[in-house]
């Protein structure tokens, strides 16, 4: 039998791979086992092994480049990433149909919309030209994102070239209209299923690590890992939703897509092998788009996805047009956000956490409750003042609420139903772990328990040490703390480094292998840069930030040491607060010991963070102070700060008189009242965009 030709059979094996990938990861239809998906997978490896001149990009085989990538080169994006104005209510999806429709002139005749399911995960604009994806980019200030090229390529879900002819989904309105040539950029969301992030939290519960808080903000840190085969293992998936322009080859006008509605744009990109979540639906009028709405509110948590609401697009593409954008928004589109999920249950118990710096935070302990998808036995309370003012006591019926679907919290008792022997709740006297008396600072809310050698703030600092962002010692997580310290194999960060596989042989859980790592993972912390090990040592007010900072203008752990108040000072953004406790921790004896100890185990004392540049900062924005508050949409809080130091602007933790601008996104609390209140001018969002924009 003659050799089928190779070319043949490899462009079958894609076309195959391709089909199941989609059957798998957008239809949620396998029709294949994971061993024959990986017998074809396979089979194209070999062959493309055996015949490298038949590689190509758009090959389910590059998926994965494998190769880190260094930091991300930002890119502009076709036409600016906007974002979306909110409707909370019915009243306020009316009043968007109002206003849609006044524009539209069409009296009181209903307006199409579609309403789709609003992902929460990360905007993405992916560049396909000619079909092939050639890159694609995070959002960043809406301007420029960065190009996360590598890691968007390991996303099974999103093709590595568009399918020129229709296919499965909803191919009848597009027909004979296949993938275009040219440029085109396609927008959507990258997101974690919930799947993916049970799992990855399982690992790392495994592993005694931190648990990654919600599959959003997972879903962000991973896209913006530099390495492509960590991203490859996270299991990321995406949905896209919009077509934005293409751009011919030749030239680089933007043009129009050749579509008449939304729901053709839909059906047009699900036909070239994009991930369309299906659950889209046509509206005449706001009535069923309010429906709609109702309806996902309660269906959502059956999906294996995040959603936070729907979005609420004019179908009629003209009538887009004619409508246009505001500064910040689309006018033709609104996303809905559904209300915060309740519940109602009886508060068992108020009890009293110890953290590693003694400060002292009730928690309720709730009756086990089903809430936004996990049942909730627990709440976090605050701080004392925050029960008092609530007046929450033991034994009350409490509405509880998951906002934004992470931590719940209590919102108030209902008075109605409390029973009459409830007292109101006051902070105990003493440390419930070690007894020792509570203070508290006359200006602070919190409470401390002082004693230095109380075993939950022992366990507690001994947990953050070997945190991921402090010394980063894989594998010493709660419950290996907890076995050290109460068995007195441990007391403190410098007996971590006595630690030996005969330590730790005979501890729960841990075999002859997981001892061999720990082991190596401790000697591995030793050789951190000195500005991790001052994080960790868990000096107050002494953050991440404060650390890298300290280690690049001291250089070394006895110029710490030795630095007075005043010099400590002199280092930019390190205040009085920082400087002072800094002072005390190098005054006190014990801090001094433990830190010769840690020398002499071989625990780096300097570091190699690059000299900083002298002088004052230069650039359009020296000299001036800016607070960051609340939660902005375009970037996160650390990309804010950066692009605000990179044009000279200091960047301070709390507002006072001497504060230029309050920067405030969602959620902004008491700073941008204060500012306020002092008269400190106030940028939202938009406005700091335009700040930062116009001056860079
Ligand atoms: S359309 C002009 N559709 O929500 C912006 N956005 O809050 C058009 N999002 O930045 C966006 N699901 O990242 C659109 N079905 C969907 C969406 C969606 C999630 C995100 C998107 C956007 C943010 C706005």
């Amino acid at each position: 039998m003659a050799k089928p030709d190779p070319t043949q059979r490899i462009s079958e094996l894609r076309r195959l791979i391709r089909h199941h990938e989609e059957c798998y990861y957008i239809l949620n239809a396998p029709e294949i086992s994971d061993e024959e998906f990986d017998r074809l997978l396979h089979e194209l490896e070999r062959l493309e092994a055996d015949y490298p001149d038949l590689v190509a990009p758009d090959s389910p085989t590059q998926r994965v480049a494998g190769r880190p990538v260094e930091g991300f080169p930002t890119v502009e994006h076709l036409v600016p990433m906007l974002s979306l104005d909110n409707a909370y209510n019915d009243e306020e999806l009316r009043a968007f149909d109002e206003r849609v429709r006044r524009a539209a002139g069409v009296g009181d005749a209903a307006v199409a919309y579609v309403a789709e399911l609003k992902i929460d995960g990360l905007s993405i604009a992916l560049t396909y030209n000619d079909g092939r994806l050639v890159r694609g980019a995070t959002r960043g200030d809406g301007v420029r994102g960065e190009d996360v090229t590598p890691n968007v390529r390991t996303i099974r879900a999103i093709p590595l070239s568009l399918r020129p002819s229709t296919g499965p989904g909803r191919p009848e309105a597009v027909e004979g209209r296949g993938a275009p040539a040219g440029r085109i950029e396609i927008r959507g969301e990258v997101y974690l299923p919930r799947a993916s992030f049970a799992r990855i939290n399982k690992d790392m519960e495994d592993a005694g690590m931190p648990l990654f808080q919600n599959p959003r903000n997972t879903a962000a840190g991973t896209m913006r890992n530099l390495d492509p085969a960590l991203v490859a293992k996270r299991g990321l998936a995406a949905f896209t939703y919009q077509i934005v322009a293409d751009v011919a080859a030749a030239g680089d006008g933007v043009k129009t897509v050749p579509y008449r509605t939304h729901a053709e744009t839909l059906e047009a990109m699900r036909s070239w092998g994009l991930p369309v979540e299906r659950h889209w639906r046509r509206c005449d009028g706001i009535v069923e788009v309010a429906a709609f709405c109702t309806e996902w509110a309660e269906k959502r948590r059956t999906l294996d996805f995040d959603t936070d609401g729907v979005v609420i697009k004019v179908d009629d593409l003209a009538l887009r047009e004619r409508l246009g954008t505001t500064a910040k928004f689309p006018r033709w589109a609104t996303a809905f956000k559904f209300p915060a999920q309740q519940a109602n249950t009886r508060v068992r118990a108020i009890r009293v956490n110890v953290g590693r710096t003694g400060a002292v935070t009730p928690f309720a302990e709730l009756e086990p409750v089903f809430l936004a998808g996990s049942t909730i036995g627990m709440a976090t309370l605050h701080n004392a003042e925050d029960v008092a003012r609530k007046d929450i006591r033991e034994g009350d019926t409490v509405l509880i609420e998951k906002a934004g679907d992470v931590i719940p919290k209590v919102v108030a008792p209902i008075l109605a139903l409390r029973p009459p022997e409830a007292v109101p709740w006051a902070m105990p006297a003493t440390c419930p772990v070690c007894g020792s008396a509570l203070h508290r600072d006359e200006e602070e809310v919190v409470w401390r328990c002082e004693n230095a050698s109380c075993a939950a703030r022992i366990r507690r600092s001994l947990e953050h040490f070997a945190s991921r962002s402090a010394m980063n010692i894989e594998g010493l997580g709660e419950s290996l703390v907890d076995q050290l310290v109460t068995r007195q194999l441990v007391r403190d960060y410098a007996d971590i480094y006595a630690v030996t596989a005969d330590t730790l042989a005979g501890l729960e859980r841990m075999g002859a292998k997981s001892a061999a790592n720990l082991v190596a993972q401790i000697e591995r912390s030793k050789s951190n840069d000195i500005s991790r090990l001052i994080y960790a040592l868990g000096i107050r007010h002494v953050g991440e930030k404060a650390a890298a900072t300290l280690a690049r203008h001291l250089r070394t752990m006895e110029r710490l040491l030795d630095a007075t108040v005043e010099q400590l000072q002199t280092v930019p953004e390190i205040g009085p607060v920082v400087a002072d406790s800094v002072r005390a921790f190098a005054a006190e004896p014990h801090n001094r010991d433990l830190i010769a100890r840690l020398r002499k185990a071989g625990v780096k004392m300097t570091t190699e963070l690059p000299e900083p540049v002298g002088g004052e900062p230069e650039g359009p924005l020296a000299g001036k102070t800016v607070v960051l508050t609340g939660t902005l949409k375009s970037m996160t809080r650390e990309e804010a700060t950066e692009a605000l130091e990179k044009l000279g602007a200091k960047v301070a933790g709390s507002v006072s008189r001497k504060t230029t601008y309050v920067v405030h996104g969602s959620d902004a609390g008491s700073k941008l009242e204060k500012a306020q209140k002092l008269g400190v001018e106030t940028l939202d969002e938009d406005a700091f965009l335009a700040l930062i924009m116009e001056r860079e």
